[in-house]
């Protein structure tokens, strides 16, 4: 993460402001005066502003709009990871509240804090995610009451729970489903022998996707939004 950004999220000021004490030599890296904003922070720098040392206090949660082809792990000898889109100290200890396959897109969860993102990963909660959905083939209206009544996956025991489906065209869907099971919402589709061919997360919890965030952006959540889950 660039010295500026860091110094601003730290203090609570703008960049600019960040710019100023740049300026007036009241921020130190290592013991050196630095006045180059663009300076990378990494976890082994020690940056004091007037001889006090700064660093992030408290948990991080961050949302991201995933892209396709990026996966949600942190390692992955083929694709890209999330975590490079990150300008963060400290990437590494982040995690994914809920991963998304590589070719899904959209809502994606980041924390350091795992009490936080266990709420959203474990089954006991039933947290309700929102996929919109791209099929290759017309989805008949009955359909909406088997995803109601729940499916039986190959190779699980139980039947899913109640899942919600709105049909919004010929070939698009939202579906609320409260559970992550693998490939959920791919294995659900198929089981009533379609085929999803675009899935992108809008919702989790109560947590919408900003759309002002492109594919790749990110931003923190807001403290209404972490509040949903610290509940
Ligand atoms: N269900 C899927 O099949 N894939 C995802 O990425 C998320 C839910």
């Amino acid at each position: 993460m660039r010295l500026d950004k860091f110094l601003s999220t730290t203090l609570g000021i703008t960049r600019k402001e960040a710019g100023k004490l740049l300026k007036n030599k009241q921020i130190e890296v290592n013991g050196e005066i630095v006045k180059n904003g663009s300076l990378k922070v990494t976890d082994d720098c020690d940056v004091e502003f007037n001889g006090r040392s700064l660093s992030f206090s408290g948990p991080r949660y961050f949302m991201l709009n995933k892209p396709q082809g990026f996966v949600c792990s942190h390692v992955d000898d083929y694709n890209p990871t999330v975590f490079v889109l990150l300008d963060e100290v400290s990437p590494e200890k982040l995690h994914v509240a809920g991963r998304l396959d590589g070719d899904t897109t959209g809502l994606v969860l980041l924390t350091d804090d795992g009490q936080w993102s266990h709420r959203i990963t474990s089954p006991r909660h039933e947290c309700e995610k929102v996929y919109y959905v791209e099929l290759a083939d017309p989805l008949p209206e009955e359909t909406i009451q088997i995803f109601a009544e729940g499916v039986q996956l190959r190779g699980e025991k139980e039947l899913t729970r109640p899942a919600k489906l709105e049909i919004l065209s010929e070939r698009e869907a939202l579906i609320t489903i409260s559970e992550g099971k693998y490939h959920q919402v791919k294995r659900m589709f198929a089981s009533v022998g379609n085929k999803v061919v675009g899935l992108h997360r809008e919702q989790v919890g109560n947590i919408e996707l900003d759309e002002e965030l492109e594919p790749g952006e990110y931003r923190p959540l807001t403290d209404e939004e972490i509040a949903y889950f610290l509940k």
